[in-house]
């Protein structure tokens, strides 16, 4: 793996460079992952639950799907991303900011998703991370986390076919998230893997915090 210095800024500009390249303005939500997960976590949720979106991306179709019922926050490192989201999904808030330096008051959130985004820290952060959605859940809330089921650290070259951009990837085996969860006071109480049928694919996670 090439020596990064910064894999943050790596992440941060390869998003703003290929945005467009890894999400339309559009998605069918028929028969995805997204429509898979949001389907068995929203309906553990009441209407208007305080939602947060963590690495949000373009806001669609997370966002755009979870604003329909709840009140969305997305929270990005791209500017790219953010600008698309507030265009894309005006009725949810968004903010440009880095997951583990953004802050918000202890207890502010009901529930809490991560779609494809916990792999973009460096590894070393990621326990950390985990232990600050705990902290924004209210009693009771709830985490979904796509996390790794492998370990791996690399960097993709010419992601996504944009020539010169980079995309760097930490990630643990999936036993080392369910420890870090259990140490952050989340009770896992389903896991699953995306794709479904995947090889490796990734495992979700769904969690609560103590009451
Ligand atoms: C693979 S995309 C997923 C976007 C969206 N969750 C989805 O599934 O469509 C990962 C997103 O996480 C964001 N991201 C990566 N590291 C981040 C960090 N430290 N803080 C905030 N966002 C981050 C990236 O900018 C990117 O938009």
């Amino acid at each position: 793996m090439d020596h990064i210095r910064d894999p943050r800024e790596l992440v941060r500009v390869g998003y703003d460079l290929a945005s467009h390249a890894y999400r339309g303005d559009t998605f069918d939500l028929e028969g995805s992952g997204y429509g898979y997960w949001l389907g068995r976590f929203t309906p553990l949720l009441a209407d208007g639950a305080r939602v947060l979106d963590l690495g949000c991306g373009n806001g669609v179709p997370v966002a755009r799907e979870l604003v329909k019922r709840f009140a969305v926050t997305g929270v990005d490192l791209s500017g790219v991303q953010i600008a698309r989201a507030c265009q894309l999904v005006p009725e949810a808030r968004f903010l440009c900011a880095d997951m583990t330096a953004v802050d918000f008051p202890a207890g502010s959130f009901d529930a809490v998703v991560a779609f494809y985004s916990i792999f973009n820290l460096p590894l070393a952060d990621q326990p950390a991370l985990i232990a600050r959605v705990a902290g924004w859940l209210a009693p009771g809330g709830r985490f979904l986390a796509m996390v790794g089921k492998q370990p791996w650290t690399g960097v993709e070259k010419d992601w996504r076919g944009v020539p010169g951009v980079r995309m760097y990837y930490s990630q643990a085996d999936v036993g080392t998230y369910r420890g870090w969860f259990a140490l952050a006071g989340l009770t896992i109480e389903a896991e699953g893997s995306e794709p479904r049928d995947g090889n490796p694919g990734y495992a979700v996670l769904i969690a609560r915090r103590g009451s």
